[in-house]
């Protein structure tokens, strides 16, 4: 198949995938944020922040694509600072570490296991840029009017970035994933990253139902 049309194909996917999820995580509450939804819904951005960062780093060995390479290594700094932006956020109610912070195991195996593996650019960028980051930017879009502005002023300061993190993921499969192959490598990393995201993400639900 054409690239461009592989990856539009890709998209729609994923959003098809997103739009059909069951209700328990399709979206959760209305409302502003308390105070402890708004701390576990902070901790849990700034653990995936700093893990991106962490995976993205641990995937440059083995980027054989110059383009590639120096994107991906730009995104590590965007993550980096984003997980620092998010520990400012904390510092206001006093959290200064992550250290005793517990996460779910679903968010594990999402985020500690599946995207930092992949055996090629293609696959990795596949599950996370592709799949997680278009994720990630609908929940910002979501929770945007339930957070309190100096949050909302982090999401501004994010956003453009996690767009260029998605364009970096259109560009690699417009230009890598060529073959019949690759795309059905690449079709088989998007589904499972959505099976692991949706399941990812009603934990995240359970877990913001208990800190309400
Ligand atoms: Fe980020
Ligand atoms: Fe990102």
């Amino acid at each position: 198949m054409a690239t461009n049309a592989f990856y539009e194909e890709l998209i729609s996917s994923i959003e098809t995938s997103q739009a059909n999820a069951p209700s328990d995580s399709a979206t959760f509450f209305a409302g502003e944020f308390s105070e402890g939804q708004l701390i576990e819904f902070l901790k849990f951005q700034a653990y995936y922040e700093r893990r991106a960062a962490e995976f993205i780093a641990s995937w440059l060995p083995d980027t054989p694509e110059l383009d590639m390479f120096v994107m991906l290594a730009q995104q590590i700094e965007d993550e980096a600072i984003h997980y620092q932006l998010h520990m400012k956020s904390l510092s206001r109610f006093g959290i200064h570490s992550l250290d005793d912070y517990e996460i779910e195991p679903e968010w594990a195996e999402w985020i500690d296991q599946w995207y930092p593996s992949g055996d090629d650019t293609i696959e990795r960028v596949a599950a996370h840029n592709v799949t997680g980051e278009l994720g990630a930017l609908k929940s910002f879009e979501e929770v945007y009017d339930r957070v309190p502005p100096f949050v909302q002023k982090t999401f501004d300061r994010i956003l453009p970035d996690e767009k260029f993190h998605m364009g970096l993921g259109r560009q690699c499969i417009k230009k890598y994933c060529v073959t019949q192959e690759q795309q059905q490598r690449v079709r088989q990393r998007v589904s499972h990253t959505l099976v692991l995201q949706q399941r990812a993400r009603s934990a995240f639900n359970r877990r913001m139902a208990a800190a309400a």
